[in-house]
């Protein structure tokens, strides 16, 4: 299989993650995917750029950086650290990584600015926006909360109610109320600067046509069409964290103006560091390749905005869009309280091996817009029976005898069926890769995985090991599967680059590339030791781990503010705010601890023994073991959710839960009633 002919050009990059959170399962499904694609355009020996950053401006970032004490600019940088961590132990080998926040953004985006302005494409409008007196500042539509104009659900956001699904704008709501400082929002007037998307219709239609998108997203930007399109909103009044406008004291880029720009300025930073030319990959009529990896929720950016940004600003515009789907886990939207909510970190500590992920996103993944489901049980099947039981099981079966029986010395390939078969696949598979079929590339390798199991079983080096005059036989037989192994290596290497290149050791060869196919392990080539490559997954693994992030949660459990004024919100962007029907179904009532004790092989839980009145006791195991020595705690009285479902854990049945408050700060702290308050009464 011969690669390209000439190399192709390529820019590549993923949808830049927020810097005020972690990296989760959801988030990986996109990395994994880009990353896999652009190894295995590099194996085809194409000049290949992958590039990301994070997003780094915005009013969350800013409100967060408030709270926690710190400058944006040292919120931004932890964030980055922690980031880039896990991206590197994913083995998401990005070529640079940078942030928004940086020299090359804000030159870029003043001057396309400046460039859309000088093509007519930018207006400015006095416009009314709700502002909080107390804060001094304006709020965007997610900091506006109020009663619901069409239910009258309370505490709803600011464009739609979660209760009845009705849209509206913040103005409708009954009540509004600053979700920032809770006071009363007034409207005020101020200038703002608008992108005229509205007069770029026509360009976008032809460039929607010209193949661009996948079908699903083309039929998702007719129906945009339909509906018209409206001049983009492209500024923000200070206070903001991000860039200011030119000529335009007190203006600020709107995040999302700056933020694909930063695909840009990581490559720019890129160029000037290893001497690539910038011009060439983004000028207009530019040779070269451009893809955007994106989830589907940021499609109305990628596909509307950002290509008329880049049409009228003078630049190229992207070759596609590659739109995926989110992730569910176990059927499910990932959920804190499941413990399924599972961030980078925490599968690294659990699960150790990120090729285990890897494999399975590439199995579950394919072109389309569709969701892709990590179901735990399968995860752990399917790695154990396709990466242990299929390919390693090659190697294990037949190295051993190479390495004691013949110095680690191969013959040459015989006249195999099985290796034919296997080369003859290298073009199908490839086109999968290429297409994003990973879910098909790896159908056709674990079916050739079967067949090179076939081949070593119906032959049983280990009956011939045990017969005389069955050496050459034998040497032949493993050298024909470590032949197979090789292959496979190859195909999977894209998704497994760390096994692949313990293996490349192992067979002491040169790093693997699509055209090696065309190779083969030759004559009396030798191979190194054969020493155990992977382990199968113990299911332990990932109970420990969902326990874990459940136990998270118990210690961390907070009790909500007052519904019409909340002065305490966790994290405003990813706040679930609940209706009061929500929480009149919670029993919170008061409960003595009656017993507190140790749980033998339990970090984090004491065993707890609650009263809750009228001859009611409730097991519950809380995650407070760091803060509290047990005999403390017996006699006191405190809060406790007496209805929440009972949970199996592993030390026994949890019945409840007991409220307890913590931050990065201190705790957690149990909470406790006023004077007065007895037993078994309900907390409404
Ligand atoms: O939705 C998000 O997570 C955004 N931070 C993605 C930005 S992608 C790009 F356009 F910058
Ligand atoms: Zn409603």
């Amino acid at each position: 299989m011969a690669t390209a002919k000439y190399p192709r050009k390529i820019l590549v990059t993923s949808a830049l993650p927020y810097a005020n959170g972690s990296i989760h399962l959801g988030h990986l499904v996109e990395y994994i995917q880009t990353d896999i694609w652009v190894r295995f355009q590099k194996m085809q020996g194409h000049t290949v750029h992958y590039v990301c950053a994070d997003d780094t401006h915005g009013t969350p970032i800013m409100l967060r950086a408030e709270k926690e004490g710190v400058t944006p600019e040292a919120l931004i940088a932890n964030v980055h650290q922690e980031h880039s961590a896990d991206f590197s132990e994913f083995l998401v080998a990005f070529d640079h990584y940078y942030s928004t926040n940086a020299p090359e953004n804000k030159e870029l985006s003043q001057s396309i600015y400046n460039k859309l302005k000088a093509a007519g494409k930018i207006a400015s409008k006095t416009i009314e926006q709700f502002y909080d007196p107390v804060k001094n500042m304006f709020l965007p539509d997610r900091f506006i909360k109020g009663e619901c104009p069409k239910c009258h659900a309370k505490d709803q956001y600011g464009d739609s109610c979660e209760v009845c699904g009705a849209t509206y704008n913040p103005t409708e709501l009954i009540n509004a109320y600053s979700a920032v400082s809770g006071a009363t929002p007034i409207r005020k007037e101020t200038e703002h600067y608008f992108f005229k998307l509205s007069e770029c219709e026509g360009f976008l239609k032809e460039w929607t046509r010209s193949g661009t998108l996948q079908g699903e997203a083309a039929n998702k930007m007719a129906e945009w069409f339909e509906s018209g399109l409206n001049d983009w909103d492209i500024s923000r009044d200070a206070p903001y964290f991000g860039f200011e406008i030119p000529d335009a004291p007190g203006k600020y880029f709107y995040v999302w103006l700056d933020a694909p720009i930063g695909y840009m300025a990581s490559f720019k930073k890129l160029c000037s560091d290893t001497g690539l030319d910038f011009d060439e990959y983004w000028n207009k009529g530019s040779s070269t390749e451009l893809y955007h990896f994106i989830g589907k929720d940021i499609l109305y950016f990628h596909a509307l905005f950002w290509p008329a940004t880049l049409e009228y600003s003078g630049y190229r515009t992207p070759s596609k869009i590659f739109t995926h789907g989110f992730l569910t886990v176990n059927g499910e939207k990932m959920s804190k309280s499941r413990g399924t909510f599972i961030t980078a970190r925490s599968y690294l500590e659990h699960i150790k091996n990120p090729e285990y992920l890897r494999y399975y996103y590439a199995a579950k993944l394919n072109s389309t817009m569709e969701d892709i489901d990590l179901s735990l049980d399968d995860f752990v099947a399917r790695v154990n029976s396709d990466l242990v039981g299929k390919f390693i099981n090659i190697a294990s079966r037949t190295a051993g005898f190479i390495n004691k029986r013949f110095e680690g010395k191969l013959q040459p390939v015989a006249d195999n069926k099985v290796v034919a078969q296997l080369k003859s696949s290298a073009t199908i598979i490839a086109e999968a890769y290429e297409a994003r079929e990973y879910g098909k590339a790896l159908r056709e390798i674990m079916h050739l995985a079967d067949s090179a199991n076939g081949y070593v079983a119906s032959n049983a080096p280990w009956v011939m090991a045990k017969q005389e005059g069955q050496d050459v036989a034998l040497q032949q037989t493993c050298s024909d599967a470590l032949e197979m192994f090789r292959l496979l290596t190859l195909y999977l290497k894209p998704v497994l680059p760390k096994l692949a290149f313990e293996i490349e050791q192992f067979l002491n060869i040169a790093p693997l590339t699509w055209d090696s196919v065309d190779a083969s392990l030759t004559n009396a080539h030798i191979i190194n030791a054969y020493e155990h490559l992977i382990t199968r997954i113990d299911p332990k693994l990932i109970e420990a781990m969902t326990e874990a992030n459940k136990e998270n949660l118990v210690a961390t459990a907070q009790v909500a503010a007052p519904a019409t004024a909340p002065v305490h919100v966790t994290n405003l962007a990813e706040a679930e705010y609940i209706s009061m029907d929500d929480f009149s179904k919670v029993n919170l009532c008061i409960a003595k601890i009656v017993n507190a004790e140790h749980v033998e092989g339990a970090e984090k839980l004491l065993k707890l023994t609650l009263d809750i009145g009228e001859e009611n006791t409730r097991q519950v195991f809380s995650g407070i073991k760091s803060a509290y020595d047990p005999v403390t705690l017996v006699g006191r009285l405190t809060l406790m959710v007496a209805n929440l479902a009972p949970r199996k854990m592993k030390f026994g049945m949890s019945e409840g839960m007991v409220l307890a408050a913590s931050d990065e700060n201190g705790g957690p702290f149990i909470l406790s009633p006023d004077v007065g308050a007895k037993l078994g009464m309900r907390v409404k």
